[in-house]
């Protein structure tokens, strides 16, 4: 369970139907030991009682700005200096929104503009809302400024619809949340990371692909990030924008991704194999775009090389992960995949029939030597910081200080 033992948490409450799961949250929040003030935004009253905060969180309840009592009792500046983090849950698109222009029309937003503590935002709305470009490029503005965002989840809505947009559980809130204070687990760590899809070209015009969306190995990199590392990031063609990461190179092919990583994988701590690389390359490119006049057409092509394990048999090779794409016997191929390639860790996940590629969640079983565990389904984001902390974890008993 998540520790978060004496941390000052203010709790914002925004008026959506998830409100009430804030009730849970705030006594899981005091569970793990931390102390809780909740703030209600006016909307959020229409849905919970503050009554029902007060008496969860052992304090007042704070709703207004501008009441002379409250600001006495414990002003908004006040408030913003005790927060060690601010966490809003339910966020909803109307708040996000606020946040983004950096309104002070009630308390919350207010709060919000004149903490210097973090602040971390559970979304939680109607999936069209959620995917309405407006929220997407607030939401985006907002990571770009450090707000942290959690989720939401899919699933079942309560407007009857299905899709992203639920907010996360309790537990992997408190999680991500109790995560604001371990940064330093890959400090002073040079950690690459290779992600997306290959592209290995047939003619000038076409290509053999794949269906690897790349947000498994970016959330991987901003997860490194946020743990304190050092982070590269190879990516191959992919319609993610660009991770807030060191360095990030673009490559198209399994062999410029090949060149890429080996030139890096000598100076750094940890390699990240999440990139879905081509096995097979065509064996000749046509100089020109090939006429469609033959009535069939036979390609022939060569194995790539594979960069993961000419990494881990590098003279001195980094800590090295790979991923396994299964779609069947998961745990089993995982640990084969494992000792084939020298690898000091396998994270595997089931593919197919809407699981794995391109999915917003994903669950995983991961192995190394000498033991194994298993991530349960959740965002790749969420997913990803678990991971990490996994990978310090092994990386620092491999290597004590
Ligand atoms: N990988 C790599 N270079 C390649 C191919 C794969 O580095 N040329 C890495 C991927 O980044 C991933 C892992 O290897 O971390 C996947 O293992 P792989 O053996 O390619 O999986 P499959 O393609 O599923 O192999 P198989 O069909 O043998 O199960």
């Amino acid at each position: 369970m998540a520790n978060l033992a004496d941390k000052h948490i203010v709790l914002g409450v925004t008026g959506g139907i998830a409100a009430y799961k804030a009730a849970e949250l705030t006594r899981a929040l005091r569970r793990s030991g931390a102390q809780v003030r909740v703030v209600m935004t006016r909307a959020a009253t229409a849905f919970v009682t503050p009554l029902t905060f007060q008496a969860l969180s052992g304090n007042p309840v704070h709703l207004e700005l501008l009441d002379p009592a409250e600001e006495q009792a414990m002003g908004h500046i006040d408030l913003a200096r005790w927060a060690d983090a601010i966490l809003v849950a339910p966020a909803t698109a109307d708040f996000i929104a606020r946040l983004r222009i950096g309104l002070a029309d009630e308390l919350l937003p207010a709060l919000c503009l004149a903490a210097t503590a973090p602040i971390v935002l559970a979304p939680a709305m109607n999936r069209a809302m959620w995917e309405n470009r407006a929220t997407q490029a607030n939401v985006r503005a907002l990571e770009r400024r450090g707000v942290r965002i959690l989720g939401p989840a899919e699933g079942e809505q309560a407007c009857g619809e299905s899709g992203p947009g639920r907010l996360l559980e309790p537990a992997a809130i408190l999680a991500a949340l109790a995560q604001l204070w371990e940064p330093g687990r890959l400090a002073g760590l040079s950690v690459l990371i290779s992600a997306g899809p290959t592209r290995e070209a047939i003619d000038p015009v076409r290509y053999i692909g794949n269906r690897s969306s790349g947000k498994m190995g970016y959330a991987l990199a901003e997860a490194a990030k946020a743990a304190g590392a050092q982070v590269s990031l190879v990516s191959g063609p992919v319609a993610l924008p660009p991770p807030a990461v060191d360095e990030v190179v673009r490559v198209e092919s399994a062999a410029d991704m090949y060149r890429a990583v080996l030139e890096r994988a000598e100076r750094c701590a940890i390699y990240i194999g999440a990139a879905a690389v081509a096995d097979y390359t065509p064996t000749a490119t046509a100089p020109r775009k090939v006429k469609k006049t033959a009535a069939q057409w036979t390609l022939t092509l060569t194995r790539t090389q594979d960069i993961l394990s000419a990494v881990a048999a590098l003279p001195n090779p980094p800590f090295t992960v790979g991923f396994a794409a299964e779609t069947e016997q998961v745990e089993e191929y995982a640990r084969q995949k494992r000792l084939a390639k020298g690898l000091d860790l396998v994270a595997a996940n089931r593919v197919g029939a809407g699981q794995g590629f391109d999915a917003d969640d994903n669950a995983l079983f991961v192995c190394w030597s000498g033991g194994e565990t298993s991530l349960p389904l959740a965002p790749k984001k969420i997913l990803a910081a678990q991971l990490i902390a996994l990978i310090a974890e092994r990386y620092h008993g491999q290597n004590p200080a």
